[in-house]
């Protein structure tokens, strides 16, 4: 398999940046509780969290919605879920890619049951070829139709998520 760059690092910081501004503008005064959907987020959301201006609170979830490979098995389980409390908070969601969209259906519909003010979609990469369920997202960072893409936190049945460019796989 051959790999391209899709995104450079020099862009995905700005674009980092120019998400945790409107984050920061939108919130001011307030203090959200992020939540990142574990593993993939991990450097969007530690580049995105300390990029913004306000105070924020921090927590994870880990959801397992695909098997090995790059097939999703059209089930969202929880092996992890928030330990703060969210009840009455304004809680936003940040992952690194939604694709069918399944997983975060399933995840705002679980923290508004928990009672969360408001909950808001922070995503890396919005990709929309395979989306099945309608998510609402409210910071997107790129937009993509297709191609299966590793890097900065995504992965291709574990491999490549350490690199710090975004590529797609041919
Ligand atoms: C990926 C990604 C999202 C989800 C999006 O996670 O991080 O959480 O899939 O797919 P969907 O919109 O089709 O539900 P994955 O389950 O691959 O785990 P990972 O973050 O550990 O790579």
């Amino acid at each position: 398999m051959k790999k391209e760059i899709l995104i450079p690092r020099e862009d995905i910081q700005k674009r980092v940046k120019e998400l945790a501004g409107r984050i920061s503008s939108d919130y001011e005064g307030r203090e959200p509780v992020l939540i990142g959907i574990l593993n993939g987020v991990i450097f969007f959301f530690a580049d995105l969290i300390r990029e913004i201006s306000i105070p924020t609170k921090m927590d994870f979830i880990r959801a397992s919605s695909y098997g090995s490979g790059n097939e999703s098995s059209g089930t969202v389980r929880l092996t992890k879920d928030v330990e703060l409390s969210v009840q009455g908070k304004p809680v936003i969601v940040v992952d690194d890619i939604v694709d069918t969209g399944l997983t975060l259906t399933h995840i705002v519909k679980g923290l508004k049951d928990k009672g969360a003010e408001s909950v808001k979609i922070c995503t890396l990469i919005d990709k929309s070829e395979r989306r099945s369920c309608s998510v609402r997202i409210d910071y997107s960072g790129f937009r993509i139709k297709e191609g299966f893409i590793v890097g900065y936190g995504l992965d291709y049945d574990e491999e490549y998520r350490y690199f710090t460019d975004i590529y797609v796989l041919r």
